[in-house]
């Protein structure tokens, strides 16, 4: 106790200068136990009296786990039970941070609520300090390799293997070589979508189509859509029969919605620079016709005659094409690096304010990532984070950390100057 206050009565800086972070690996001094300084802490020491707990407060945590936590979270902080965490290893200063969170309830949580609100601050930090002591829980086991080749997992391979039937018509990479069949290139996801849930609710005509859309589920959609986006944009290599220099005077009032040089500004207006120009001059037939129906182009196309279609057609067919504005989407060691640079290599968190996430139940994780994007959990770090991911993408993260050997840590205070 008495080295305890004397080691809060000096500065900060210098205590923190004075902490060295010694990663056990509790597996049996494995190489690769490192020594390193600690962080400052962002919310001032108390945040990290946790990690000052002696060993008898452990001793006294140890304790207040056995009768208030244990049933939920296990013997030895391993828990058995789905949407309840392993507590084992996880670090001090984390749990401490969360303990308290639970009892201002700006974490809110019933299971937790209750029993936060009877134990004391001192009590949470010895539980916590002792939680952090304990072996973490083994990892899940790892999956066997896959068999067959390509990573289901990344959407624009999976988009390419769904469109595989599509590059007959529509040109290998989404380029057409066949006159009235439109490029799928330079198409923004939102509107490729679009289009296709037209032609399937039979919006707009088309009986090939229409079957053809019928054959993608809606994941499939939204992989083929990204595939296609990220190609890279060319013109259609069909004729376009038409006076460029008048269609580029008849397409003036155009430019507002689909960009001067045909290349819109807005995920659904569609791109029309570098389309096929039969294509075009079929839709703003459409149009005019009633065949295709939309609001916003019914009345540019009502003055058109078939000659200032053919013409505008043959001035947007020359345009270059552009690549739309998508985000490719990341890999899982992508990821998984981004979220390394805060939760530790493999998920071994080095600072006793962030979560491991090695060796963590693949459900809690996967709930987790799922509260953070919802906001059910708020974390500006988190949310940030979460938001960019998709379903996929939230359940190889779970995997994967599950699967990390989960390495506990002590930071040992050494002696002050
Ligand atoms: C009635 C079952 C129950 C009991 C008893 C219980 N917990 Fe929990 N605990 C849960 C559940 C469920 C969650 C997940 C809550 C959530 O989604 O936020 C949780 C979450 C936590 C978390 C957050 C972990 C993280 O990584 O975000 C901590 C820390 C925690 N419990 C510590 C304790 C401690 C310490 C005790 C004993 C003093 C205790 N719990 C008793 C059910 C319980
Ligand atoms: C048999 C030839 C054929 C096949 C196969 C085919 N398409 Fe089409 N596709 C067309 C034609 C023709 C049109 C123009 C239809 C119209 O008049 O609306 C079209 C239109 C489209 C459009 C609308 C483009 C725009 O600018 O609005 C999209 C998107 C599309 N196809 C996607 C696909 C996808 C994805 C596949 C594969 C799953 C596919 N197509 C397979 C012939 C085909
Ligand atoms: C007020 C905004 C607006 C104006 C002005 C406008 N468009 Fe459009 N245009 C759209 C929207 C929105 C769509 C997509 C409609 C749909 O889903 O059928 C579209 C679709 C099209 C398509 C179909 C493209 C494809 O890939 O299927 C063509 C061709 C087209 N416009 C040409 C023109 C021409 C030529 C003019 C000028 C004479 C024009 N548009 C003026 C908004 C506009
Ligand atoms: C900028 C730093 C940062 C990055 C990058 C980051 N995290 Fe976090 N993460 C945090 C913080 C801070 C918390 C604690 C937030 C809280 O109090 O709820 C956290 C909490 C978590 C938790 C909750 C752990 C538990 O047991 O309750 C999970 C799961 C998680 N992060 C996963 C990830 C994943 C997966 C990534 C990468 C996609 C990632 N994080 C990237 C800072 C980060």
């Amino acid at each position: 106790m008495k080295g305890r206050l004397s080691i809060r009565s000096v500065p900060v800086a210098v205590m923190l200068a004075c902490i060295l972070a010694i990663m056990l690996l509790l597996a049996g001094f494995a190489p690769g136990a490192a020594a390193q300084p600690a962080k400052a802490p962002p919310g001032g020491t108390d945040d990290l009296r946790a990690v000052y707990a002696t060993s008898a407060d452990i001793a006294d945590g140890k304790r207040v786990a056995e009768s208030s936590c244990a049933r939920c979270h296990g013997a030895n902080g391993i828990s058995n039970t789905a949407g309840v965490p392993h507590l084992a290893g996880q670090r001090a200063a984390y749990l401490h941070l969360q303990l308290r969170a639970y009892r201002q309830t700006a974490r809110v949580q019933s299971a937790m609520d209750g029993i936060v609100k009877f134990l004391s601050d001192d009590a949470l930090v010895k539980v916590a300090a002792y939680y952090a002591s304990l072996e973490p829980a083994r990892p899940v086991a790892a999956k066997p390799a896959p068999k067959t080749a390509p990573a289901k997992s990344d959407p624009a391979s999976a988009g390419k293997a769904a469109a595989a039937s599509c590059g007959g018509c529509h040109g290998e990479n989404g380029v057409s070589k066949m006159p009235g069949t439109p490029s799928l290139v330079a198409l923004d996801p939102k509107y490729f979508i679009a289009s296709m849930n037209a032609y399937k609710s039979g919006q707009r005509k088309h009986d090939v189509m229409k079957s053809m859309a019928a054959g993608l589920s809606d994941a499939d959609l939204g992989n083929v859509a990204l595939y296609y986006a990220l190609q890279k944009p060319a013109r259609a290599q069909t004729p376009s029969p038409g006076d460029q220099a008048a269609g580029k005077k008849a397409a003036a009032s155009c430019g507002a919605c689909h960009g001067d040089l045909g290349i819109s500004g807005n995920p659904v207006t569609p791109s029309v620079a570098g389309q096929d120009a039969q294509y075009l001059a079929a839709m703003l037939r459409a149009y005019k016709d009633g065949t295709r129906k939309d609001e916003s182009m019914k009345s540019p196309v009502a003055a058109l005659d078939e000659r200032a279609m053919r013409d505008i057609a043959a001035f947007y067919a020359a345009q270059q094409p552009q690549a739309v504005n998508v985000r490719r989407p990341l890999t899982l060691t992508e990821w998984a690096d981004r979220c390394d640079r805060c939760h530790g290599v493999n998920g071994n968190s080095t600072d006793p304010l962030l979560p491991a996430l090695a060796a963590q139940r693949e459900d809690w994780l996967a709930k987790v990532l799922h509260d953070y994007r919802k906001g059910a959990r708020k974390s500006s770090a988190m949310a940030a984070m979460s938001a960019l991911m998709s379903e996929g993408d939230v359940k190889e993260l779970a995997s994967h950390y599950a699967r990390q050997t989960g390495r506990a840590i002590t930071y040992v205070i050494l002696p002050g100057k």
